[in-house]
């Protein structure tokens, strides 16, 4: 398998295309000729700017860019490849939740209406189980009316990088799973893969498993941050600090560390997403999922219970009041908006009459954030290019930190002159940070540090105690 065909040059395709390209040729087809522009520049050298953002992707393209051919034309991408790859979008349809697969059909139309040859195809977005079975239908069908020749075995092979650190998923991935039912397709994809990554990596399953594989496996995630913001709002009760409590519980290692970071909700392309398409996919197959479900419900809690502390700290009237946002990526390192909670969070103010001046270092996400927000730009909302570019500007505001970027992790008070409140979204802060901010006076709310916010009544608690805890 030397020659290979990536269908769609999103975050997936393009990023995982660039780094097969290490070792074989590669063609990535986009019907989207802004795309392949854009991708044919960087190749030459003549820009560093994509469409998206990715650290390490540019280079990784430009160092590679012997065996990358960008197209957008059918015959080219389908000429040779042994291997396909699927990586297409699969939006929500935004009335049922479902993932929406027409664009994986239309790529199998195409595939079976062009492909002369033999091949693999290799589903990389994330589907519900069965996806690669209808694929492999629609393909047949469409071989035989275009009377090819050729023979087609779909499978299953979800992608598990997450954005911001794609690059570094790629190289050293935790698993790579592939879904296949043919057992000569079975023989070649796993020595494909091999020439990449360790044997220990590879788990080759039934389709159904592989497919379901990437589901379960966002849907625990996000289950598991759900469960730590719910148990953020209890520390907050009992004056106890959220990231005590998880380092507690990540140094055993049958619960581990990672994935406990508690915050105002779990945003982005792939988690508000893919719960909501699994626990809808499970719905209807009458095995309903109440965990899942809890936990998309938990996060739509998480996120109204940070902007409702914003509102209550004023109480409730936020007409000409000034907020400073760092950090409007749905995480730290991306240009990507979508679900972002910090998004969410500034909608609600500017809906409130609020000033809001926006910082992130990813000028893709300022950009983005400014044609999302067109309407209010200049008047309610502004943005900068650098972290205290506003201080000047501003009268004792609030500062909101969006996401985890490290610049976010000390607030300079001094350019502002003073500051009212620091609304942190991540917990970002150390305590010696909160304790430094609060003795210089400013407030400080985060998410379940009951400790530094006091916002704990001991006496109550014990009285809580006293008066239900003893028998007699
Ligand atoms: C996620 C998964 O981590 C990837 O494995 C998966 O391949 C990808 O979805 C996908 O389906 O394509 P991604 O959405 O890029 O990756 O980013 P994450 O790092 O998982 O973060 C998702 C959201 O959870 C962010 O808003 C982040 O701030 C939040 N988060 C993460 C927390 O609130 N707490 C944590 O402890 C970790």
């Amino acid at each position: 398998m030397q020659n290979v065909t990536f269908f769609g040059a999103g975050y997936v395709g393009l990023t995982t295309a660039a780094h097969v390209a290490g070792t074989h040729k590669v063609v990535v087809y986009d019907p989207d000729e802004v795309k392949r522009t854009a991708i044919e520049a960087v190749l030459e050298g003549d820009t560093d700017h994509l469409y998206i953002h990715e650290a390490g992707l540019v280079e990784l393209l430009r160092k590679n860019k012997r065996n990358i051919h960008p197209t957008s034309t059918l015959d080219e991408a389908l000429e040779k490849p042994e291997l396909i790859i699927l990586a297409v979008g699969t939006p929500s349809i935004p009335e049922t939740g479902h993932a929406n697969l027409k664009y994986l059909v239309e790529a199998a139309q195409a595939i079976g209406s062009h492909l002369l040859h033999d091949a693999v195809v290799l589903v990389k977005s994330t589907v519900p189980p069965g996806t690669s079975s209808m694929l492999d239908d629609v393909l047949f069908e469409q071989l035989g009316i275009a009377g090819s020749p050729a023979r087609v075995a779909v499978g299953a092979c979800p992608e598990f990088l997450a954005e911001g650190t794609a690059m570094a998923d790629l190289r050293t991935p935790y698993r790579v799973v592939v879904g296949l039912d043919d057992p000569q397709a079975q023989r070649e994809v796993h020595r494909f893969f091999r020439t990449m990554y360790g044997e220990g990596t590879i788990l080759m399953t039934d389709v159904a498993s592989a497919e379901l594989s990437k589901h379960a496996s966002n849907a625990m995630l996000a289950t598991r941050i759900t469960f730590v913001n719910d148990l953020a709002r209890l520390c907050e009760a009992v004056g106890a600090d959220i990231k005590a409590v998880t380092r507690a519980m990540g140094m055993d290692p049958r619960i581990g560390s990672k994935f406990l970071n508690a915050g105002f909700g779990y945003g982005g392309s792939c988690f508000p997403k893919d719960t909501r398409a699994l626990a809808t996919f499970a719905r209807g197959l009458h095995v309903p999922l109440p965990i899942v479900e809890a936990a998309i419900a938990g996060n739509e809690v998480a996120t109204e219970r940070f902007t409702q502390n914003i509102l209550a700290s004023y109480n409730g009237d936020l007409t000409g009041e000034q907020f400073v946002l760092w950090g409007v990526g749905f995480k730290a390192g991306t240009d990507d908006l979508r679900d972002s909670r910090a998004v969410e969070v500034m909608r609600t103010l500017l809906e409130r009459g609020a000033t809001v001046h926006v910082y992130d270092p990813v000028a893709g996400a300022r950009r983005n954030l400014e044609e999302d927000f067109e309407s209010a730009l200049g008047h309610h909302l502004f943005t900068y290019d650098s972290q205290y570019g506003m201080a000047p500007l501003v009268d004792h505001p609030s500062i909101i930190i969006g996401n985890e970027d490290n610049q976010f992790r000390s607030v300079d008070v001094a350019p502002f002159g003073s500051v009212r409140t620091v609304f942190d979204g991540k917990n970002v802060l150390s305590a010696e940070e909160v304790l430094a901010l609060q003795e210089a006076g400013v407030q400080y709310h985060g998410v379940g540090r009951g400790t530094l916010t006091g916002s704990a009544s001991r006496p109550d608690l014990v009285a809580y105690l006293r008066h239900h805890y003893m028998d007699g």
